[in-house]
């Protein structure tokens, strides 16, 4: 009997959609930990604020058999009380090993800014990582404005809502696929 070595498992497609499962808000949660408190350091322990609490919460999943597997990947969107049409997103975060793997950034974005298209935005901001600019860029951004935030250069960023047609069943999302490698 000739014994083959098993390759790990690497889905081949992911969802990004609204959390609204608890356990995916919680998985989001954890992953904005591991990448913003422990990879990056930019919060201590916990990097949990006030916007939480009237965000939505969208989530990249892997799948398994066609099932829903893991959350890889997360951002969250919020309209600003006070300025109704103004809608910010942050917390972008991919898992780091699939990152640059399935166009997961880019999904998220994209379900970010249409989703809030569909609900009246008609202006969607973000502070953008200055690592991370040419990744917006090449999305339909334009940087406004730049500054110093947790200590780290970013740049006060907008999304041209031309490129982000509304999307109207954002609980179902889109689907991405891993890049032939
Ligand atoms: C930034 C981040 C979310 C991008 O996620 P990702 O899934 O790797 O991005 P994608 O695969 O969708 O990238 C889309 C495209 O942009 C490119 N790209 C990705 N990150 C980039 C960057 N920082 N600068 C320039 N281009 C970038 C990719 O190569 C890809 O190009 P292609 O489609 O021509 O191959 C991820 O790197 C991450 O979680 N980083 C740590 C947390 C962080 O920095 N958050 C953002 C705060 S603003």
């Amino acid at each position: 009997m000739i014994l083959e070595p098993v390759q790990p498992f690497r889905p081949s497609h992911f969802r990004v959609k609204f959390a609204v499962a608890p356990w995916e808000r919680r998985a989001c949660a954890a992953l904005r930990r591991q990448v913003f408190c422990t990879e990056q350091g930019l919060f201590v322990e916990d990097d949990r604020d006030a916007i939480d609490a009237q965000a939505i919460p969208i989530c990249a999943l892997s799948t398994l058999a066609g099932d829903a597997d893991a959350v890889v990947g997360t951002v969250r969107i919020h309209e600003v009380a006070e300025r109704r049409g103004e809608w910010w997103g942050s917390r972008l975060a991919v898992a780091r090993a699939f990152r640059g793997t399935a166009a997961l950034g880019a999904g998220l974005i994209q379900v970010a800014v249409s989703s809030a298209h569909a609900r009246g935005c008609t202006r969607f901001l973000a502070h953008v990582q200055e690592r991370n600019v040419p990744l917006f860029q090449a999305l339909h951004w334009a940087s406004l404005d730049t500054l110093v935030l947790h200590g780290h250069p970013h740049h006060l960023m907008q999304a041209d809502l031309a490129a982000y047609p509304p999307m109207d069943d954002p609980e179902h999302g889109l689907v991405t696929f891993r890049r032939a490698a």
